[in-house]
């Protein structure tokens, strides 16, 4: 079996789900500590799998960690457990240097103790994959290349830099302890289960509910969206054919400006679910202060993922947006649970 952290998340959710897609997939422990971020509603279809064990708890707490890791006896552990919203960092980083950093720094050292005491064959076996973001390599110019593995490390938010530190954390511990880890680093991802804090959901359903669209700054800042379940796949790749101590990046060749990305969820609504008075709901965007230290451009190398792996994403920009707005409309369940939560009091301390 295989031990997924934060896969109560949006990313983790996704893997989890796409992993167990597979009947002769091997089972999953799920530990996640249910955050704001955190939402069980994800997994509901998973309710009376016996595949799937779900734990919850914090990646800091070592004995429940280590107990976790002797009771179920995981042959590799996918690690996507954190704080993953830039403004929330901004606001208050306190939690990103406890679950992004000491969080990390404890999972790695309960891995290392399971590891060593592993036989020959299982130690050889084990595998701890570490998923990161591109945003640890900074901001880009319009004109530079984009990201490859061996660019520099300039995180510029509280949320990067901790994102940052975990890498670093990973990376050492292959080196020093030879614990078998792999990294991986990629761009914005985008697709079902998203938590509308993030840009895309938060304008599927801002435009739905008739409230501004808000864009930061100028709106000229460019980011390189991947389908969720592209990214899902890659890491399924990076964790059977991935070569120990190296990082892979993963993106989907997809830069848009973030003016172009809410004009398309835009389009795609006024032909899916138009407005009642006909207009579109392009009208709705509204230009907003520009966040602090707002990063301009991030964009993904992912060549070597292709090169070495033979992985390329399935879906592209068009196909997964649209795809993405249809799930949103599909599932006002899922969306009427997180919206009517402590959801609110965040939309009212960062746009009010
Ligand atoms: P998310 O915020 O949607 O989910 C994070 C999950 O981790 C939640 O279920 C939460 O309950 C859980 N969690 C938080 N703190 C925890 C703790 N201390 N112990 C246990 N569980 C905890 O995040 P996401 O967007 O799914 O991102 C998952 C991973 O992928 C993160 O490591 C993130 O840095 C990385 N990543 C995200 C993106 C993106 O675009 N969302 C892109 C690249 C990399
Ligand atoms: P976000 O989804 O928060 O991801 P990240 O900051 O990790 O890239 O934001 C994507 C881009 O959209 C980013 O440049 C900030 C911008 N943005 C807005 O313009 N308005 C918003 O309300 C939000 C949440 C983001």
């Amino acid at each position: 079996m295989i031990l997924i952290t934060g896969g109560a998340g949006f990313i983790g959710g996704n893997f989890v789900l796409d992993w167990l897609a597979d009947p002769t997939a091997e089972s999953v422990v799920n530990l996640d500590k249910l955050t704001y971020a955190g939402n069980l509603a994800t997994l509901e279809a998973l309710e009376g799998d016996p595949r799937h064990t779900f734990v919850r708890g914090d990646i800091g707490d070592q004995q429940l960690v280590t107990d976790s890791l002797k009771t179920h006896q995981p042959r590799a552990i996918v690690h996507f457990a954190a704080e993953s919203h830039v403004d929330r960092s901004i606001h208050g980083p306190a939690e990103f240097v406890h679950t992004n950093i000491v969080g990390t720094f404890n999972l790695l050292e309960c891995a290392r103790t399971y590891w060593n005491a592993l036989d020959e064959s299982k130690k050889a076996g084990f595998r701890f994959h570490h998923v990161s973001t591109d945003e640890v390599y900074g901001s880009l110019s319009a004109s530079d290349p984009a990201f490859t593995e061996t660019h520099p490390y300039e995180p510029n938010s509280p949320y990067s830099a901790s994102k940052a530190a975990s890498d670093h954390l990973v990376r050492a511990w292959f080196h020093t302890y030879g614990l078998p880890v792999i990294t991986s680093n990629c761009s914005n991802n985008y697709g079902p289960y998203h938590f509308p804090e993030k840009l895309i959901p938060l304008v599927i359903l801002n435009a739905l509910g008739n409230k501004p669209l808000p864009i930061y700054g100028d709106g000229q800042q460019v980011r390189d969206w991947l389908y969720v379940g592209d990214h899902c796949a890659a890491i399924r790749e990076v964790l059977a054919k991935g070569k120990l101590g190296e990082t892979y990046n993963i993106g989907g060749w997809n830069e848009k400006t973030n003016i172009d990305v809410v004009k398309t969820i835009c389009t795609i609504l006024d032909e899916l679910r138009p407005r009642a008075d006909g207009k579109s709901y392009a009208e709705q965007i509204t230009f907003v202060k520009d966040r602090p230290g707002h990063d301009r451009r991030y964009a993904i190398d992912a060549s070597k993922l292709k090169r070495e792996l033979g992985w390329r994403p399935a879906e592209t920009f068009d196909t997964g947006i649209r795809k993405t707005v249809r799930w949103y409309l599909d599932n006002p369940a899922w969306v009427e649970g997180i919206v009517s939560g402590s959801y609110r009091d965040w939309l009212q301390k960062q746009y009010s």
